[in-house]
């Protein structure tokens, strides 16, 4: 059975990984309207991949006896400036994420909820993963310079599949 404090900061998790499949989705959105096919599919799959951390949270909330909430979002930005721009927001969201995901990390182990740290474990891998992949690409983009968005927007698209084949 979870204890309150752990059910309510996973739920806060919830909430934040929904929102982090919305924010994707709107810059998904946004690339497809400006001609960034590319970018517009890494980021389509990225939400995705935030859905499935979503439920993850909900189904072990569950699962251990507490009840997962399904929040209320608050819109994301509609509009990004450029790609790097947007890349750099991502990167700074997901540095917040991995933050959050630490923050669970100590607050089991002050609960003593050894079974939420053994599992979380999980997404503080996922999250060194997370925040390489998107530094890898704000390292291209920084190589690139403005010039070559289009060879760049081929170049994600490579980029995702390779991810893929590799099971991540
Ligand atoms: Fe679910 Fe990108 O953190």
């Amino acid at each position: 059975m979870l204890k309150e404090r752990i059910e309510n900061i996973l739920n806060e998790q919830v909430e934040k990984e929904a929102y982090s499949s919305a924010l994707y989705l709107a810059m998904a959105s946004w690339c497809e309207k400006n001609g960034y096919a590319g970018i517009a599919e890494w980021m389509y799959a990225q939400s995705e991949e935030e859905r499935m951390h979503m439920l993850k949270f909900i189904k072990y909330i569950n699962e251990r006896g507490g009840h997962a909430i399904v929040p209320a979002l608050k819109q994301p930005p509609v509009n990004q400036q450029t790609v790097k721009a947007m890349f750099e927001d991502v990167l700074k969201h997901e540095q917040y994420i991995s933050d959050s995901i630490n923050q669970i990390v100590g607050l089991a182990i002050e609960e003593r909820d050894f079974t939420t740290n053994s599992w979380i474990q999980w997404f503080v891998n996922e999250q060194i993963e997370e925040e390489a992949s998107v530094s890898l690409i704000l390292d291209k983009l920084n190589m690139l310079g403005a010039n070559n968005m289009y060879l760049f927007d081929r170049d994600i698209m490579g980029l995702r599949a390779n991810e893929n084949s590799e099971g991540a």
